[in-house]
């Protein structure tokens, strides 16, 4: 061994070589269907996206191609060059493989508000073997909130489309938390709960993030029995989808809420009431959450896991949020610890090999309890590498960077990017185009993945396009090159006008600079009538207007382009928010 080779060796097992650790813990997390069956499942999404042209790709799967867990992709042209020959090392990279095909060699592109797939033919031509890589275990996707926002009302053909999206945009950790309440209710009726009281817990369906979090109970409600039934079959369907391809679906554990119900049956369970979250009083919020500590936590905690291993399977990743918005009831290290211990152990007394996926919102939500002590104590309870926390908004407000890398626990560099489901234009591009890259450079970086997780979806479709490819990127990307191409992709045309407007949008109101800048909607247009509304914006409203401009010179020759009409009537929407704005400030500035 050289000099140098030891010097690697020690700085290695320091953890102070730039790169991600790696997991011996996290091995077993992976795609557990077959190569056979995560070629079909590819076979079918390409078939349904491209149709006849699907025939001209020669897709497989096959998991040998990768020696180190890490998803690559290879690509060439075969049989006299009229076919693609696509081979991955699961089904979603063999996805992300074509989808960066048809990106980059096609300039077609696939979103949540529109298609572009006009694919050129023949088919492009790829010199030698395209070999598309990823640095990263894990690209996770979506947030508790997603459901309630976005997701709560979709049939099986909207989640089938999205299920699509994810593979050809690289991800293989997502949430799976549908139908859940139909588990909650088959336990607490075994329990001994009546159905009065099961009436009083759930809300409507549109709510239930919130009340999966202990925030909201009733409101909306009752969950009628054919929710549940539909909910159950549609989870199955979702999950059957989502490990054909190769993904790994995190399922919901027992975070402690309890439904009030609990304290008849067992009255001396430590339970505590909440406060009031945010406008609601007592009628529809101050949940019951039960002491991780006590007994009964254990007994429901693995009741429920054990019945959702049953029905769903598993494949070991379990997400849940103890304190999410709400205060332990001590901040002494010693009690968090032991708090987390007992959530975990609660996991491993049903499944041994457990992994306790933790959204790490509580630690930017409430800094002022959770100091770098309550942190460190928080995850010391789980032992190393058995838990991934999300650092869920990390392009703006970062936690592993003051807490030396999750104290050791390997955790997902996430951007939010959305609030609220908010649909104004908005994006933090060179935050995410450089945050993933420190992420993976800070000494003894424990990142093991890359996340989005936005409280809504179907919105900014450029700026999660740019946050799924960075994971395949060993490098920030060119992001005046990136949104010229977006333009060229997105809408099929190569007209100059198209790049400039999608630059100009890149260079202002997707380029949010502002440190720990929170977008919620503050346009006037979407606030009640007050003269002290807080309208500043983080760019120049000429830009936008300039753009708007380019997109309705160049609209009468791409009026049938569907993507075009959207982004056309987006930026529309944005002017005239922006005109709201300058309108609102000149009745107030005369009114005073
Ligand atoms: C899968 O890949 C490995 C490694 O590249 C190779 O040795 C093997 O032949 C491949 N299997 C099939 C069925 O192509
Ligand atoms: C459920 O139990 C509560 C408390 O004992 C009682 O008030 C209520 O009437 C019961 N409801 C039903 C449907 O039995
Ligand atoms: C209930 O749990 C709290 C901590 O959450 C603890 O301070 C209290 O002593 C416990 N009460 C009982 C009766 O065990
Ligand atoms: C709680 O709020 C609901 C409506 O949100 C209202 O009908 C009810 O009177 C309130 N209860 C109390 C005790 O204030
Ligand atoms: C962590 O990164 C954020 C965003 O770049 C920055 O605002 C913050 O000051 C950093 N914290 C530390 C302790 O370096
Ligand atoms: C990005 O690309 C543009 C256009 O090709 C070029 O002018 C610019 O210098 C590049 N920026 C960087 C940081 O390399
Ligand atoms: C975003 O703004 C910063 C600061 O003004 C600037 O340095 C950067 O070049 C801008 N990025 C883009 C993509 O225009
Ligand atoms: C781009 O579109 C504009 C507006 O329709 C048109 O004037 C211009 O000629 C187009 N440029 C090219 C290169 O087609």
């Amino acid at each position: 061994m050289t000099r140098a080779q030891v010097c690697f060796v020690v700085l290695s097992f320091l953890g102070l070589v730039s790169g991600s650790r790696e997991f011996e813990t996290l091995a077993h997390l992976r795609a557990k269907s077959s190569d056979e069956t995560q070629t079909r499942a590819v076979l079918e999404l390409m078939k349904r996206l491209l149709g006849e042209t699907s025939r001209e790709f020669v897709v497989s799967v096959n998991g040998s191609l990768s020696s180190d867990g890490l998803d690559v992709c290879e690509l060439r042209s075969g049989r006299d060059h009229k076919v693609v020959v696509v081979v991955g090392s699961s089904g979603v990279a063999a996805a992300a493989g074509v989808y960066h095909y048809l990106k980059y060699y096609c300039s077609c592109h696939v979103s949540w508000s529109g298609d572009q797939l006009r694919v050129p033919r023949p088919l492009p031509r790829i010199t030698g073997v395209l070999r598309i890589s990823t640095q990263h275990r894990f690209r996770y996707y979506q947030n508790v909130c997603t459901q309630s926002y976005s997701t709560v009302w979709w049939d099986w053909p909207r989640w089938q489309r999205e299920i699509d999206w994810m593979a050809l945009n690289g991800i293989n950790l997502p949430l799976a938390f549908t139908g859940q309440e139909a588990l909650w209710q088959k336990l607490y009726t075994t329990l001994g709960l009546n159905q009065t009281e099961l009436d009083e817990f759930f809300t409507g369906p549109a709510f239930l993030a919130w009340n999966r979090m202990g925030n909201l109970f009733k409101w909306g409600g009752p969950l009628p029995q054919s929710w549940h039934t539909k909910q159950l079959s549609l989870q199955v369907k979702i999950l059957e989808r989502m490990r054909s391809l190769g993904m790994i679906p995190v399922l919901p554990a027992f975070s402690g809420i309890v439904p009030h119900g609990i304290m008849r049956l067992f009255p001396k369970a430590n339970v505590t009431k909440l406060k009031p979250w945010s406008h609601f009083n007592c009628t529809y919020s101050c949940a019951y959450v039960l002491e991780p500590r006590d007994p009964l936590f254990q007994r429901i905690g693995s009741l429920f896991l054990l019945q959702l291993v049953k029905e769903f399977g598993s494949d070991h990743i379990y997400n849940t949020d103890t304190f999410n918005e709400m205060n332990p009831p001590s901040s002494d290290p010693a009690y968090l610890t032991s708090v987390s211990r007992a959530v975990f152990n609660s996991m491993t007394s049903v499944d041994p090999q457990a992994v306790w996926l933790m959204q790490g919102w509580l630690f930017v939500n409430n800094p002022e309890f959770w100091k770098p002590p309550q942190i460190k104590a928080l995850l010391n309870g789980v032992p190393q590498g058995r838990m991934i926390v999300l650092d869920l908004f990390a392009e703006s407000m970062p936690v592993f960077n003051f807490t030396q890398s999750f104290y050791g626990q390997p955790f997902i560099w996430c951007m939010l990017h959305n609030f609220g489901g908010n649909s104004g234009l908005f994006g933090a591009v060179e935050r995410v185009n450089s945050g993933p890259f420190e992420a993976q450079k800070f000494p003894g970086s424990t990142l093991v993945g890359l996340g989005i997780a936005p409280e809504g979806i179907e919105q900014n479709p450029a700026i999660y396009e740019l946050m799924a490819e960075l994971a395949w990127h060993e490098e920030a990307v060119n992001l005046t090159e990136w949104a010229a191409l977006y333009a060229w992709r997105r809408y099929g045309n190569t007209n100059e006008s198209l790049a400039l407007a999608w630059r100009l949008l890149f260079g202002s109101v997707y380029n949010c600079t502002i440190p720990a800048y929170k977008n919620h909607n503050r346009s006037p247009m979407v606030h009640r009538p007050s003269l002290k509304m807080q309208t500043d914006i983080w760019y120049n409203p000429r830009d936008v207007y300039e753009a708007w401009k380019l997109l309705l010179e160049v609209a009468p020759s791409l009026r049938s382009v569907d993507t075009f009409r959207y982004d056309l009537v987006d930026v529309t929407r944005q002017a005239v928010q922006l005109l709201t704005t300058q309108f609102y400030i000149e009745i107030r500035d005369s009114f005073q």
